[in-house]
C-alpha cells in the first residue's frame, strides 16, 4: 500500500511559502486506479511527487510523509521519506505529462532501460532482461527499432509509449501518470490511455491518473480524488462521486461537463481558486461556494465519511458512522 499522511508540503518562495498541500491524507491500494482531479494549481502534481518522493527544493516537506508497505495490514514501513527512491521503477514508477522530462535527448532509448533498472539487470541476464524489454514494447505497438533511437527521433506519441514503457517494464506495484496524456492530439490521448489501463488489468497493479479531465476519470477511474487549493475535498468511489457528488466543487465540476447533444450553456466555475501563499481562512471554496454559509468562512471542514468509501470536506456533510476508507 502507498500512502500520503497529512502531508504539508510547501514551495519556498521570495514571496513566502505556497501551500501546494496542506493536510492531505490519501491511501491507495493495490489493483486498482485512482484518478487525481481539479483545477489548475490546486496541487495534483505536487502530492504525486511527494507520493514518488520526488520532493526537491524548492519544494519542502513540512510535515506528514509518504509511506510505501508490502501489504496493508504490514506496519513494517518499506519507505518514509529518502527510501521510497530505492523502490524507483520497481516498485513505484512514474510517468509525466512531458516524456521528454525523463528521457535524456543524447541518449538512445536501449540504455534509458538499461540504466533504470541496474538490479533487475544483474537478477534476470541480459538476455531475459531484453526479451522482457522487447516484449513491453510490443505490447504497446513499438518495434525493437525505437530501442537503437534517440528520443527526438520519435513522434510525441510514440515517446510517451517508451515511457509507459519504462514506467511499467518491471512490473512496478504503484504507477503514478501526472497527466501522461496532455501534450498528445485527442486520438493519440485516447490510444495512451487506453494502453494504460490495459497494462493495469494484465499486471493487477495500481495506476493513479492524475488529470483535470472528467471525463477521463469517469472512464477510466475506479476511484476519484477531487482536490481543490492544497487539500482533498472529497474521494470515493467514481461511480458514486458521479451519481451523487458531495461537495459543491464537485458539483460544479462535474456540471462543466459537456454532455453529447447539449444545446444550453455549460455551467462553468466561475472566480479564480485563492492564493497559496495565504490561503483564507475556513473552507478555500467558500469564496466561490453556491451553498455558502457563516460557518464555512471562519471553520475550517474536516473531512469526513458519508458511508461506502466516500469522504468529503464539507460542513453540508454531517458525519454518519465512521468506516476506515
Ligand atoms: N516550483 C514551484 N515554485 C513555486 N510554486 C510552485 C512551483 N511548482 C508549483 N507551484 C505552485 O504550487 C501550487 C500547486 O502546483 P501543482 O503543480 O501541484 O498544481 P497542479 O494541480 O498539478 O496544476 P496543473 O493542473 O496546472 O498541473 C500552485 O499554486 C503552483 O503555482
Ligand atoms: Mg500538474
Amino acid at each position: 500500500m502507498l500512502r500520503a499522511e497529512d502531508v504539508k508540503a510547501y514551495y519556498e518562495t521570495r514571496r513566502g511559502p505556497v501551500r501546494a498541500l496542506d493536510g492531505v491524507s490519501i491511501a491507495l491500494h493495490e489493483n486498482e486506479i485512482v484518478g487525481i482531479a481539479g483545477e489548475s494549481g490546486c496541487g495534483k502534481s505536487t502530492l504525486v511527487k511527494v507520493l514518488y518522493d520526488n520532493v526537491a527544493s524548492p519544494l519542502r516537506l513540512v510535515s506528514g510523509r509518504a509511506v510505501l508497505t508490502r501489504a496493508a495490514d504490514d506496519t513494517s514501513v518499506l519507505a518514509a521519506s529518502g527510501s521510497i527512491q530505492d523502490r524507483w521503477w520497481r516498485d513505484i514508477s512514474f510517468v509525466p505529462q512531458a516524456s521528454m522530462s525523463v528521457l535524456n535527448p543524447v541518449v538512445r532509448i536501449g540504455p534509458h532501460f538499461r540504466d533504470s533498472a541496474d538490479a533487475a539487470f544483474r537478477q534476470m541476464g541480459r538476455g531475459a532482461f531484453w526479451a522482457r524489454v522487447r516484449e513491453v514494447l510490443s505490447g504497446l505497438r513499438l518495434g525493437d527499432d525505437v530501442l537503437s533511437a534517440f528520443p527526438h527521433q520519435l513522434s510525441g506519441g510514440m515517446r510517451q509509449r517508451v515511457v509507459i514503457a519504462l514506467a511499467t517494464f518491471l512490473d512496478p506495484r504503484f504507477i503514478l501518470a501526472d497527466e501522461p496524456t496532455t501534450a498528445l492530439d485527442v486520438v493519440t490521448q485516447k490510444e495512451i490511455l487506453t494502453l494504460l489501463v490495459d497494462v493495469q488489468r494484465r499486471m493487477k497493479n495500481s495506476l493513479v491518473i492524475v488529470s483535470h479531465d472528467m471525463a477521463v476519470h469517469y472512464q477510466v477511474t475506479g476511484r476519484l480524488a477531487i482536490m481543490y487549493a492544497g487539500k482533498l475535498v472529497e474521494c470515493g468511489p467514481t461511480s458514486g462521486i458521479f451519481r451523487e457528488p458531495r461537495h459543491p466543487y464537485t458539483r460544479l465540476l462535474i456540471g462543466a461537463l459537456p454532455r453529447i447533444g447539449q444545446r444550453g450553456k455549460l455551467s462553468g466555475i466561475s472566480g479564480v481558486p485563492p492564493s497559496l501563499l495565504s490561503p483564507p481562512a475556513g473552507c478555500r471554496f467558500a469564496g466561490r461556494c453556491p451553498n455558502v454559509m457563516d460557518r464555512c468562512r471562519s471553520e475550517e471542514p474536516a473531512v469526513r465519511s458519508v458511508g461506502n468509501r466516500h469522504v468529503v470536506a464539507c460542513h453540508l456533510h454531517e458525519p454518519v458512522a465512521e468506516d476506515d476508507s
